[in-house]
């Protein structure tokens, strides 16, 4: 029997699990790591706690399988996209913490590159937009704040990478500085057209070519880990973002077909297959993980805070002592009694982009009780995805067929219940929750042929429930504009 190591390195924890040649999950174990908020608007990682907490993941997940290493065919690695980090190539020590997705300490650079007129050209060859979200902008500001920095980049002392490259850098003993096309095409470096790092872009940030690493396919026999580090040389066959990852574990391969993922974030990922279509409706082109090294796009709606807004009610306000009692604690009233809430804790992503808007909650009344805030922060994430969908549709030009869902929080039956309804589409949940996890151990797997093929995994993707729309088109229409109007008042809160 052999078996495939997926690791996945989200924005709050690491997780490793272990999978066998069937696609059925044998073992698994996650760690958290701290989250580092040194000034209002940044959000950094420590490099090492990254590396660390995945490493001791892994290892305990080998362990729980009762496996020896050798049995591991193949590894894939799958990660939160974006976090910036910026190492020593002798070293391999972080010149500074990683800068995470989420931080906004670029807001002004971006700002200042669109008011010059770039952003038409930014857009046609990346597929984004400019906003801090984004690898560049972040890696420029550490060559611009870190003394020395530039010099020694431009001498070929530094690497880049995100964190797929951090985390290979380090299975491999240094041996390997290397990133997939699908985190690539978040950097604003990448050209996802001819899929090569692009040299005006580099030149827009500023950014010595000799910092990058070399793009390779998603799915591919890249190089081995060093024996030491989980106790056998194995194949690294698999590496793609965290959302293309899911995208690829829900398989969703054909043209038309839709995932949102509610983890930390909320991502919706629209497969377009070989055609990079443009958005007209605020939405991001990007790469799509493929099994068979051609180019396959996708449409994709971010929204910042989506999962992460329940962690805010356990941890910043004290309302439940843990995540699951949210869902019991909103269902204990029939509706949110007026209450919206807009979790822009972090600015607004897709399809407003709008780094200055700030959480907020509208509609406060002296009935208003914490399972009216529980329910409106559970609709919350659901109005943005709605929000998403909106403009996806408008893009693709035609509607959805059903919407998959996956991540931590799609176990809440409450908010995808609500999200059917607000959608009038039927939205599908997997058996298999992991899927993030699974889509990189599927490209991995496909690498060194443990599987057989996309279509074949295709076939073995399998449903849990499905949640039909229950609500009139009118009254989603309705509720739909009050959550737009509590939009635009958190709107430039900070600006
Ligand atoms: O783009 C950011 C995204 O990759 C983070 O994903 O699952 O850590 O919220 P997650």
């Amino acid at each position: 029997m052999s078996f495939v190591l997926a690791l996945d390195q989200g924005t709050t924890s690491s997780r490793a699990i272990v999978f066998d040649e069937n696609g059925r999950l044998v073992a698994s174990a996650q760690q958290e790591f701290p989250q580092l908020f040194p000034q209002p608007g940044w959000v950094e990682h420590q490099p090492q706690d990254i590396w660390q907490s995945q490493l001791a993941t892994a290892r305990l997940a080998i362990e729980k399988a009762g496996i020896q290493p050798s049995q591991l065919a193949a590894i894939g690695i799958t990660n939160q996209r974006e976090t910036t980090v910026l190492w020593d190539r002798k070293t391999g020590e972080p010149l500074a913490n990683a800068i995470v997705w989420q931080d906004r300490r670029t807001a002004d650079l971006c700002k200042q590159l669109a008011d010059a007129g770039h952003e038409p050209q930014v857009r046609a060859r990346t597929g984004l937009l400019l906003d801090s979200y984004f690898s560049g902008p972040k890696l420029a500001w550490l060559l611009d704040h870190i003394p020395g920095s530039r010099q020694r980049a431009e001498a070929g002392e530094l690497a880049f990478g995100t964190i797929d490259s951090w985390l290979i850098w380090n299975l491999t003993g240094g041996r390997l500085h290397i990133t997939d096309p699908s985190n690539a095409a978040r950097t604003l470096m990448f050209n996802i057209h001819s899929q090569l790092w692009d040299d005006d872009m580099l030149a827009l940030f500023n950014i010595p070519r000799s910092v990058l690493p070399t793009i390779v396919a998603s799915s591919g026999c890249h190089g081995k880990t060093e024996p030491s580090v989980l106790g056998a040389a194995i194949e690294i066959g698999g590496i793609a973002g965290d959302q293309q990852s899911a995208l690829f574990g829900q398989a969703c391969h054909r043209p038309g077909m839709a995932k949102n993922t509610y983890g930390t974030g909320c991502f919706m990922l629209l497969q377009t297959g070989d055609t990079a279509m443009p958005s007209e409706h605020g939405l991001l082109t990007t790469v799509a993980a493929s099994g068979d090294g051609k180019p396959r796009y996708a449409l994709e709606g971010s929204v910042f805070v989506g999962g992460a807004v329940v962690q805010w009610l356990r941890d910043g306000l004290g309302l439940v002592p843990n995540s699951s009692a949210v869902e019991p604690l909103a269902a204990s009233v029939p509706d949110s009694g007026g209450v919206y809430f807009v979790p822009a804790f972090t600015g607004l992503g897709a399809p407003h982009w709008d780094p200055h808007a700030c959480g907020g909650m509208l509609g406060l009344s002296r009935g208003t009780t914490q399972a009216h805030i529980a329910r409106a922060a559970l609709e919350g994430i659901a109005f943005q995805s709605a929000d998403l969908l909106e403009a996806m549709q408008a893009d693709a030009g035609q509607p959805l067929a059903e919407l998959r869902a996956d991540g931590g929080a799609a176990a809440n039956n409450l908010l995808l219940q609500f999200q059917a309804d607000l959608l009038g589409v039927p939205v599908v949940r997997p058996k298999v929750l992991e899927t993030t996890a699974l889509g990189a151990a599927l490209l991995a797997g496909l690498a060194v042929g443990v599987y057989a093929s996309v279509e074949a995994l295709a076939s073995q993707w399998q449903m849990d429930r499905v949640f039909e729309p229950g609500i009139s088109r009118d009254e989603a229409a309705a509720r739909r504009s009050k959550w737009r109007s509590a939009v635009a008042r958190v709107q430039n809160w900070r600006g």
